[in-house]
């Protein structure tokens, strides 16, 4: 993900990976291939590009919007259509419902939805994401953002996705490059950013709050010890293994205990997740 303030070049810098801006120095390579040596209409068919404001187009239905690549390919009517129909399902819109409607008869979120199953419809191996999720209230945003890791789950695809959220970063990243100025200011996992900022800009951006969000990246599931002992008090609190250490903290704080339980699915104790285990989880050790 990159990862910074407005005006930083984020959008330039993608816009360089499929040539909508040519690089003045540097190489970029895309499946080991420098862009620069691709045509570049062959280079954008391979490139699933989600614009900044989704630009989908507005006097086509969303079924002629997801099928653009897949017609400028050539593929065959029927392959295409089976194709969209395939693509809405995937970003959770009934097919029969929207296929034939226009952009201003969605939802801005919606909107947004069609354009990443536009940008995904001809299954390129590399996708090119601004700002994505920009446009939508929280709630929906982060329910967008998981349906879309758990598309990504399921295509093992490439994408470079821009955002000025940190949380979204931090939540969606395996990679995040913060810029400034036209410069990569860190490149590393959301928990080495959080660790160990690499200088004051980069400090400042990810917060005062940066201990409480790397617990944000840890599991109760994963951090759970085994229950040495039989006994446990009746009012110790439970928590799902799938619930991250930070909510588990905000559950040990707001109840005033030192335990909670960690629970899977189906409610069975899989361990403890104690104050201790936090605070040795978030401790920065020295390098
Ligand atoms: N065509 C252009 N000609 C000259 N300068 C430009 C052009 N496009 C963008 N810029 C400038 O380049 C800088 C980077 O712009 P860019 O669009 O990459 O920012 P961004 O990081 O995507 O910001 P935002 O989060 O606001 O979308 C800005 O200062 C912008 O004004
Ligand atoms: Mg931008």
């Amino acid at each position: 993900m990159l990862l910074g303030p407005s005006g930083c070049g984020k959008t330039t810098t993608i816009r360089m990976i499929n040539r909508l801006i040519e690089p003045s120095e540097g190489r970029i390579l895309v499946e080991g291939e420098d862009v620069t040596r691709i045509d570049p209409i062959r280079l954008r068919r391979r490139i699933g590009y989600v614009i900044q404001q989704v630009g989908l187009f507005p006097h086509m239905t969303v079924a002629e919007n997801v099928a653009t690549v897949p017609r400028l390919l050539g593929w065959p009517p029927v392959q295409i259509q089976h194709r969209v129909g395939e693509m809405l399902d995937l970003v959770g819109l009934d097919p029969g419902q929207f296929m034939s409607r226009y952009p201003r008869q969605l939802s801005g979120g919606q909107r947004q939805r069609v354009g990443v199953g536009r940008a995904l419809a001809a299954d390129p191996p590399v996708m090119l994401m601004d700002e994505p999720f920009g446009s939508v209230d929280p709630i929906i945003r982060a329910r967008l953002q998981n349906e879309f890791l758990a598309i990504l789950q399921r295509l093992k695809k490439t994408v470079i996705l821009v955002t000025h959220d940190l949380d979204e970063a931090i939540h969606m990243a395996d990679l995040v490059a913060v810029m400034r100025d036209g410069r990569v200011a860190q490149f590393g996992t959301p928990d080495q950013l959080l660790a160990r900022p690499a200088d004051p800009f980069v400090a400042d951006f990810v917060g005062a709050e940066r201990a409480l969000k790397r617990l944000a990246l840890i599991t109760a599931g994963e951090a759970c010890e085994a229950r040495t002992g039989g006994t446990i008090a009746v009012d110790t609190p439970t928590i799902a293994a799938s619930a991250s250490l930070r909510e588990g903290l905000s559950l040990l704080l707001m109840s005033g205990n030192e335990v909670a339980r960690v629970v899977d699915a189906d409610g069975l104790e899989i361990g403890v997740l104690t104050l201790t285990t936090i605070r040795v989880r978030s401790a920065i050790r020295p390098t």
